[in-house]
């Protein structure tokens, strides 16, 4: 790295990782150790040429793409594009350190500038005006009652997408403690940054596109993982299938139905008192079970949550207490013991790499009863006593690298959970992709799994949110992501739950999902017309498989996501960047899902192109608004002119290998591409 001049006390340094990929380290001297990163992957760097002037007051380092000013006196910093337009300049004397030591520092905000990204959180697409915590938290039902200040939810990702005069550029704030980002609430021409612990590790990537700065940024935190393709069908879960009989019951009615689904979900109420990796008497049988189901085409998936319940008899705990698998108490005085599920639990300590390998191994027990998948809850972590609902600040880590306190790696620990959990599976299934699903995580949680939004309410303002929050997932380099179909907490309306299941039938992750109490919501639940629509929509579903692997082939290459913002292909024009209520399913699909109740029609947005209406085959022409009609069965879906879709055959609800046969759909245009992907599923 480049060391840069700086007041005393402070100790900074840069790098250009690429010609248009910078790093910016502040800190202080002799401050303490930083934990190592969760989110950056280590590659040898290439051999960047950078161009070096040293002033008096500074130093200025340029590259074939951009620019950076330092200057050594303030520390006030600018980075510029080849065309010397600036994509971030500091303002006040930052960045820098406040009394207590803590970093923070602050940028301009242009006139129209918006912020994407940021990883999970409620609210519209563009994240300007508000204020965005980075802490993982579990916020049962999403609800601003019980949070007041809803800025974060359970997957914090510091890393924002700058739009200014049509320019993207990106910003990841590497440091996995709390963060706090006031994006012009207060101070509309502000974006103030501050961190709670730790430095300042930057990460600034020039554009020019959207879609440059979301490769780059995934370059930097890696893209995901090809999950098996099962991962791409209809999912099916409850808080809980409670027994053996229940579960078996739900996959018949499917197959009797002829209703498409390729994995249920085992919540808690399979294990034995809540204890990690057991299976209590309410599965008599789970060997057998799984098998019945895997002969139908039905995966079957087990939450694993990180509390081991405090049995001095259990020996998971015991286990672990040799290992000394678990994460202190504050001042080392033993293990802090916590409570969740299972009661008082101990907490394992997911950031040292070996206890990642123990767990991962304990997986087993699941595995050798034929278990395909894992579903990591719980894992911010949460702890029901404690009223900042986590592991206290000063619990300690041993993360192979020293000792951490956990405010400074907090946002890390649900990662490193799902971390051992795909690590596990790979090496106790060689050969199979593994599937895990998260609750929590932070920058680079694609590496290691699928991530779910947790627990929505089946409210009408949840399935809204979801649009732009998924949209931000998928512009912070998380393209495999979907919240639960219906809402989780309360009861779904007929209507809620098939206006959501349209919408999902296009977002990667698809599951339904209902609490405890809540009345049935599978897809038969409201009846024999409920029941038609469902059908059909899960029918087009798996028709688009082949089209939906495609794109999941090219963001596990690049990182470009499955779900996009009208902006992303269309960026000169102005009314597709703020739009919250549509999207793109790569390029050639746009979808506008119903949003609200009643609706006999909704106004979609054609950006500047031509389109088809998928259902009519009408040809559309964009840059306008349209009105389409939305009875029960129908949500509006355009066709991009040019556009290609591989199509897989209507096909009864097992999935038996049909041979790979696809209709190739073409949609008269100028032109098209199609990026088409085919594996053994595995
Ligand atoms: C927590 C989780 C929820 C899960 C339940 C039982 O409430 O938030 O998703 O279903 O635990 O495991």
């Amino acid at each position: 790295m480049i060391p840069l001049p700086a007041p005393n006390g402070i100790h900074a340094r840069f790098a250009v990782l690429a010609p248009d990929v910078f790093r910016l380290r502040v800190g202080r001297e002799n401050g303490p150790a930083t934990p190592p990163s969760g989110a950056v992957v280590d590659r040898p760097a290439p051999e960047v040429s950078a161009t070096v002037r040293r002033s008096r007051t500074g130093i200025r380092i340029s590259t074939a793409s951009g620019e950076f000013h330092w200057n050594g006196r303030t520390c006030a910093w600018e980075l510029m594009d080849r065309r010397g337009l600036v994509a971030f300049r500091s303002r006040g004397g930052s960045p820098g350190f406040d009394h207590e030591g803590r970093p923070g520092f602050a940028l301009e905000l242009a006139d129209r500038e918006a912020l994407f990204g940021m990883g999970e959180g409620t609210g519209i697409l563009d994240r300007r005006g508000t204020v965005r915590e980075f802490w993982n938290i579990d916020v049962l039902g999403h609800a601003p009652a019980i949070h007041p200040a809803l800025s974060s939810l359970y997957v914090a990702i510091p890393f924002a997408l700058s739009l200014r005069d049509g320019r993207a550029a990106g910003l990841f704030w590497d440091n996995p403690g709390r963060q706090r980002w006031d994006l012009g609430a207060t101070d509309p021409r502000l974006w103030d940054l501050r961190a709670g612990t730790g430095i300042i590790d930057l990460f600034l990537i020039l554009g020019p596109t959207v879609e440059s700065v979301v490769r780059g940024y995934s370059r930097l935190t890696g893209t995901m993982p090809m999950p098996p393709e099962w991962a791409l069908g209809y999912h099916q879960s409850r808080y809980s299938y409670e027994t053996q009989a229940r579960v078996e019951a739900v996959a018949r009615e499917f197959r009797r139905r002829d209703l498409p689904c390729d994995a249920l979900y085992l919540d808690i109420h399979h294990m034995d008192g809540y204890r990690v990796f057991t299976v209590g008497k309410g599965f008599p049988d789970l060997p057998a079970m799984t098998r019945r189901l895997a002969r139908n085409g039905i995966r079957t998936v087990a939450i694993v949550d990180p509390g081991v319940k405090d049995d001095p008899r259990f020996p998971v705990l015991r286990r672990g207490r040799r290992r000394k698998a678990f994460v202190e108490a504050p001042g080392g005085t033993g293990d802090h013991v916590g409570r969740v599920w299972p009661g008082a639990s101990r907490f394992p300590d997911f950031l040292d790499p070996a206890v990642r390998t123990w767990w991962g191994d304990e997986q087993r027990a699941l595995l050798d009863q034929g278990i395909d998948g894992i579903w990591n809850d719980m894992n911010e972590p949460a702890d029901f006593d404690r009223p900042d609902k986590t592991l206290p600040p000063e619990a300690r880590h041993h993360t192979g690298d020293g000792v951490h306190l956990h405010a400074a790696v907090h946002n890390l620990y649900g990662q490193a959970m799902a971390q051992a959990s795909r690590d596990g599976l790979l090496r106790h299934r060689p050969g199979q992709r593994p599937f895990v699903v998260t609750r929590a995580g932070y920058a680079g949680i694609q590496r290691h799994a699928i991530v779910w939004t947790g627990d929505t309410s089946s409210h009408w303002e949840h399935l809204r949110e979801a649009v732009p929050m998924l949209l931000n997932l998928s512009l912070s380099g998380v393209p495999f992501c979907g919240g639960d179909v219906g809402g989780f907490l309360g009861n779904a309306s007929a209507e809620l739950f098939v206006r959501w299941l349209q919408f999902a039938a296009f977002t990667p992750f698809l599951r339904n999902r209902s609490t405890l109490g809540a009345r049935d919501q599978e897809p038969w639940a409201d009846g024999p017309e409920v029941e038609a629509v469902a059908r059909e929509t899960l029918r087009l579903r798996y028709q688009l498989i082949p089209y939906l692997y495609g794109l999941v082939r090219q963001a596990a290459d690049t990182g470009e996501p499955v779900m996009r913002p009208l902006r992303w292909h269309h960026a000169n024009d102005p009314v597709a960047v703020a739009c919250n209520t549509q999207f793109l399913v790569g390029r050639d699909l746009l979808v506008a899902p119903v949003l609200e109740p009643g609706c006999p029609s909704r106004s979609v947005y054609l950006p500047n192109d031509v389109w088809y209406e998928f259902w009519t085959g009408e040809r559309r022409v964009g840059g306008r608004p349209v009105l389409a009609d939305t009875p029960l069965d129908r949500i509006p879906i355009y066709v991009r002119a040019g556009g290609l879709l591989p199509l897989a055959p209507v096909r009864n609800s097992t999935r038996e290998p049909d041979g790979h046969t696809v209709a190739l759909h073409l949609w008269q245009g100028h032109e098209g591409s199609l990026n088409r992907y085919e594996a053994d599923g595995e």
